[in-house]
Order: structure tokens, then sequence, then C-alpha cells
């Protein structure tokens, strides 16, 4: 049984990702690290509680003395690093957190890896926004796009994603990089784009959108990406860096009319524009050829299919999402 550490597994996609290695592989333990800050959950994997091959410990991952006692302990042959302060909005009204958890909890888990003296594959989730902002006529991010971060979380993912490349280069450790665009699906907390406009219409609220909606993103469904990231665990090659992304790039008001229509709302009456959020990254566009290419990856669920599922998902939860909003 291989021992494998997921950091943040009980917010949106470290909990996706641990459903899906643990009904995928039969050979592996997963140690789920979470602090259980306002977004993790841990009833996100109620399902596993009473599972061998799972244990959760809340930990911090700025705590390096906590850390040390769980690597000993369990001996891990890999760490999946998602813990995280993720909320762009959060960063811009206060940055500090961003910075300690992004920063300097990556460092202490690179410290922790590096400590133990022998092989960890330390696969780095990190995002497209570290690439910047996209003009209307700008190429694709490819992995050789130069950093231009331009909000305080996507600088804080940028310097984590350079101190995980720089341990690799300075002491060798065995890392691997992906910038992902939007994800959307199940178990998202409900303050996220997707789940707000989905909330908000099933409680017959007006949904905000940002400045005239006209913001481009790529969208990429949660499972797809939850496939993605075991490619680059297993296949992935030390050192590199790959993108990841849904090849289905939309503006917001789009996002918004494709759900409101399919929730059978009239979409003019159920949306309003409010202020646009400060430094607003007009458009992201990723390009993800090398890890279709190297790996073999690609997209499986289309945005349409994706949608439904997390329309009925979000339906059916109602209970979960008041509970989330609840916490603080
Ligand atoms: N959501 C996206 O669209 C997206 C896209 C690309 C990359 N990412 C990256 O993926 C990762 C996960 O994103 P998410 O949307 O699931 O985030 P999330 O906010 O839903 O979950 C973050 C998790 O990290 C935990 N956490 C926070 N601080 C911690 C700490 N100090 N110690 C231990 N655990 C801590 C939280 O309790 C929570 O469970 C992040 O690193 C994010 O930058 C997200």
């Amino acid at each position: 049984m291989n021992n494998v550490i997921v950091t943040g597994g009980c917010g949106f996609i470290g909990s996706n990702f641990i459903r899906y290695l643990l009904k995928n592989y039969d050979d592996i333990r997963v140690i789920n690290l979470d602090l259980l800050t306002y977004a993790g959950n841990q009833t996100n994997l109620s399902a596993y509680q009473f599972d061998a091959r799972y244990i959760f410990t809340r930990t911090d991952i700025c705590d390096k003395n906590h850390l040390n006692q769980i690597f000993n302990n369990h001996k891990p042959t890999a760490v999946i690093q998602f813990a995280a302060e993720s909320h762009v909005d959060r960063s811009i009204e206060d940055s500090m957190p961003f910075v300690t958890t992004n920063v300097n909890g990556t460092v202490n888990l690179l410290e922790a890896v590096k400590k133990q003296n022998y092989p960890i594959r330390f696969l780095h989730v990190s995002t497209d926004e570290v690439y910047g902002s996209l003009d209307e006529y700008g190429a694709p991010f490819t992995e050789k796009t130069p950093y231009d971060p331009r909000s305080p979380y996507s600088a804080s993912k940028a310097a984590s994603d350079h101190f995980v490349q720089a341990y690799h280069e300075t002491f060798g450790l065995d890392t691997v990089i992906t910038n992902c665009s939007n994800n959307y699906g199940p178990y998202q907390h409900p303050e996220k784009f997707i789940p707000t406009i989905i909330n908000r219409a099933l409680n017959y609220m007006k949904v905000p959108v940002y400045g005239n909606g006209m913001n481009i993103r790529d969208w990429l469904y949660v499972e797809d990406h939850c496939a993605a990231l075991c490619a680059v665990l297993f296949k992935g090659k030390s050192g590199q860096k790959y993108n990841i992304g849904g090849d289905d790039p939309q503006p917001n008001l789009e996002i918004v009319k494709t759900i409101l229509n399919k929730m059978n709302l009239n979409v003019f009456e159920n949306f309003e524009f409010v202020e646009d959020r400060k430094g607003h990254d007009f458009r992201y566009d990723i390009n993800s050829i090398k890890i279709q290419e190297e790996l073999g990856w690609k997209p499986k669920v289309s945005f349409e299919e994706g949608i439904e599922k997390t329309i009925e998902w979000y339906t059916a939860n109602q209970n979960w999402v008041r509970n989330t909003l609840g916490k603080k």
C-alpha cells in the first residue's frame, strides 16, 4: 500500500481528488491534512470515514513540527499540495493569509519532504492565473508563458510555484507543477462564481455579474481535473510543469445565460451587473497540448454535460450549501 499525503483534501478539488483516487486505485492509502478553514468541510468525504484507506488529520501546513511527525509516521511516497487560500476577492480584502498558507505553507511542505531523505513525488496544484491576463488577441498560455500575476491570490500562487521549482533545481526534489483553468462541479464553495449563479437562481435572487460580463474564462469539470492530476502524478516528468484546461473559454455572461436557461429562468430578469472586481483580469485561455501529447490526457466532460450535473448536485444539496455558508 502506498501512502499518499493530500493537503487541503476537505476543500472543493481536494475532496473530489481523494474520491477519484480511492475509487480508481486500490493500492493507495490517503492521508488528508486539512486545517478545516471556512473552505474545508470534513463531511465532503464522510463516505470514507470508516475506510481503512482513508485517514484524516486536522493539520495546518504552516505547523512544521506537526508536518514532520506526520511524514515520519506515514512515510509517504507522494504529496499532492492543494491546501491554499483560494478566493481572489478575499485576497483583495486581506493578502496576509494568502502569503501565510500559499507561500509559507508550501515551503514548509517542501522542507518536510526534503528532510525525509528518500524520493517523494511532490505534485503542486496551481492555477493559470499566474500567467496574468490576455487581451482579445493574445495566444493561449503555454508552459513557457512568463508569469505575470495580477491579484494577491495569483501572486501568492506564483511565488509558491517558484519555490517548488527552486526546490527541484537546488535540492533535486521530485516535483511536478500543474496550472489549471477554472474548475466547476460538486462541492465547490458557494462563494465562487458558478455555485453563486446556481444558488441564487434556486432561491429566486438576482445573479450578480461583475462589470459588463465580458471577462473570459476557460472552464474544466472537476473530475477531468482529477484525471489530469493523476496522469501528472503517475506519469509526469520530474521538474516539469503541465497546463490543464477545458478548451472551452467563454465570457462570464454566457455562463450566466446558459445556467439560467437550463434552470428554466428568464435570463434578462434574473441577473444584474455589479461594480467590477478591482484589477479584474480580462481573459484567460490555456494551451494544454503538452499534457495531451505527453501524458495522453484530455477533457472528457463537455460544459453542457458538466453544468447539468453541477446544477443537479446543488439542487439536491441545498443543506450542504447552507451549512457551508454558515461556517466561519
Ligand atoms: N478552484 C479552481 O478553479 C482552481 C483552479 C486551479 C487551481 N486551483 C488550486 O487548487 C487548490 C484547491 O482549490 P479549491 O478550489 O479546492 O480550494 P478550496 O478553497 O475549496 O479548498 C482549500 C482547502 O485548503 C484547506 N486549507 C486552507 N489553509 C490551510 C492550511 N494552512 N493548512 C491546511 N489546510 C488548509 C481548507 O480548509 C480547504 O479545505 C488551490 O491550491 C488552488 O489554488 C483551484
